[in-house]
């Protein structure tokens, strides 16, 4: 391994882990009141919101079901398109269900608003949107988002979940990178 100190490649940390789960523990709480009596199926988005999903659904003392999608952007290597591709679909057909879709960060917000739409098309009986963090001053397209860990700016993030060319996900706190480490 080049780096034992994943740490090392920052320039500073955003949220230590202790403030991720701080805030996931509130969010959790607003969600389990809102969904009450209530059936909830939270949809986690590959790859980055998979530390997300572990933590806010442990976060929530009830029953959840979870599925996963893959998806990715047309174009040439611009990840924020709009104009999406399935990898790997849900399993779970969304006839009827409460659905959160649960990310790791809205940036343009072009996914989530091609998501939530197809998501929508499926006859769920809801379909609203979790997200750890978002960058307002980067949106191209109005999202409606019901919970928001934190709004950032516009820093390139990595650490639980968010990547750097594959690298950083298993950071356990969110920092920026150090533009040495991608320039
Ligand atoms: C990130 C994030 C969202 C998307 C948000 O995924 O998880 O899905 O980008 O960007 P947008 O608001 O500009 O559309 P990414 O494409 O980096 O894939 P990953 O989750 O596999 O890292």
């Amino acid at each position: 391994m080049e780096s034992a100190h994943l740490d090392n490649d920052l320039v500073n940390v955003l949220f230590t882990e202790a403030q991720i789960q701080g805030r996931l523990a509130d969010m959790a709480s607003e969600i389990a009141a809102d969904y009450e009596g209530h059936d909830l199926l939270m949809v986690g988005v590959l790859r980055g919101a998979v530390m997300v999903m572990a933590d806010l659904s442990r976060a929530l003392p009830r029953h959840v079901e979870m599925d996963w999608m893959a998806i990715s952007s047309y174009g040439s290597g611009t990840k924020s398109s709009g104009v999406v591709r399935i990898l790997k679909d849900l399993d779970t057909d969304l006839t009827g269900k409460h659905v959160l879709i649960v990310e790791d960060i809205i940036d343009s917000g072009l996914t989530l608003s091609w998501l939530s739409a197809n998501l929508g098309s499926r006859g769920p009986e809801s379909v609203r949107i979790a997200t750890l963090l978002r960058k307002p001053t980067a949106a191209k397209v109005d999202v409606q988002v019901s919970w928001v860990g934190f709004d950032i700016g516009e820093q390139f993030v990595v650490g639980y979940g968010l990547d750097y060319d594959e690298r950083y996900r298993n950071l356990r706190d969110i920092g920026v990178l150090a533009p040495h480490m991608y320039g």
